[in-house]
């Protein structure tokens, strides 16, 4: 079994792991990969103050809970004072990176104020605060102004990396184009990011395939991040209809650490993400993924009174 670092990581390799359900074979390759993120990254833990800016999206993703078409989300956008004092309490408490997230939104006046808000958390804090931007497909140029402020990181997940299953998961328009989101992943590099992506699991129509294939994605792309989690279900989407034809939510959760574990293995000095949404499936959900490959966790700092409306899936806790 010491040979599993040194497998060779190819389509048919990842299947058969993905596959097998052997517990000790699951128990040696958390532990594998485990071992590798301490020798490659160290035993630490990367915390990134999460601040979910606003809920407002113009997009309409099946699968998720703040889609435009849901009009029982109560939409809110944070001020820029309450921004800024979340960055500085993170700051305050130890925090080296902050992480602005919110649904997704194009024009002019919104993408000049998200970069006036950049410049001025890099100005709150010395050593100046980090910054990952999570805030969906711009253009190049948005991207270069948003890294010339201060920008250091990006995640953009692609959600999958199969066309076919992309137009599945989304309406088929040219706002929901997966050819534009993997421009924007290029896109995001050009213009300086450190690059962030991922997938969900267990989604309605995804198969093994179509997860291996995710896995050498991320690796041909060269990511410097990673964040995968579980998919949940909604009730207010259009897949709450198809709740009953996924895997068992233990099931969705064991793939995910073995998308981890591998992903691992695979990129052994990448950024791997414990997601909130393991989190919802286990309460010793993130734990579990820190000890099977992932090095980062992004506590949510984002003030109470928002929080509850940034409900992408059911059971969203809005506990750190
Ligand atoms: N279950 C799990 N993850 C979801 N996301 C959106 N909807 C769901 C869901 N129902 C994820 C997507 C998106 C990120 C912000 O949240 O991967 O990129
Ligand atoms: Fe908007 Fe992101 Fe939700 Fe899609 S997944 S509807 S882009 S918030």
């Amino acid at each position: 079994m010491n040979s599993l670092r040194n497998s060779v990581f190819d389509k048919d390799f990842l299947i058969w792991a993905l596959t097998n359900s052997d517990s000790s074979f699951l128990q040696e390759l958390f532990a594998e990969a485990h071992r590798v993120r301490v020798e490659s990254v160290g035993e630490q833990i990367y915390f990134r103050g999460l601040i979910e800016i606003s809920n407002i999206c113009r997009k309409n993703c099946l699968y998720c809970g703040i889609r435009k078409g849901n009009s029982m989300v109560s939409r809110y956008e944070l001020s820029d004072e309450d921004i800024l004092l979340a960055a500085q309490r993170a700051f305050d408490s130890g925090y080296g990176y902050v992480a602005l997230q919110a649904g997704e939104r194009d024009n002019a006046a919104y993408t000049a104020r998200i970069t006036r808000l950049v410049q001025q958390i890099k100005l709150l804090a010395n050593p100046p605060l980090g910054i990952t931007l999570s805030l969906g497909e711009q253009s190049l140029e948005v991207y270069r102004e948003w890294h010339a402020a201060g920008g250091n990181r990006y995640l953009l997940r692609i959600e999958t990396s199969s066309k076919k299953l992309y137009s599945k998961i989304h309406p088929n328009d040219n706002i929901h184009s997966f050819d534009n989101r993997l421009q924007a992943l290029h896109n995001l590099r050009k213009a300086g990011f450190l690059v962030g992506t991922g997938v969900m699991i267990g989604l309605p129509f995804q198969t093994i395939e179509h997860l291996a294939d995710d896995l050498l994605f991320m690796r041909d792309f060269g990511v410097d991040m990673c964040g995968m989690g579980p998919y949940l279900d909604h009730n207010e989407t259009p897949f709450h209809s198809y709740r009953h034809t996924l895997y068992s939510e233990e099931k969705r959760f064991t793939m995910t650490l073995k998308m981890i574990a591998l992903l691992r293995l695979m990129m052994p000095h990448i950024n791997i993400v414990a997601s909130t949404a393991m989190q919802v499936l286990d309460p010793l959900g993130r734990e579990k993924a820190l000890s099977s490959g992932a090095n980062v966790v992004m506590p949510n700092i984002t003030p109470a009174f928002a929080k509850e409306n940034y409900k992408i899936y059911n059971g969203k806790t809005s506990a750190i």
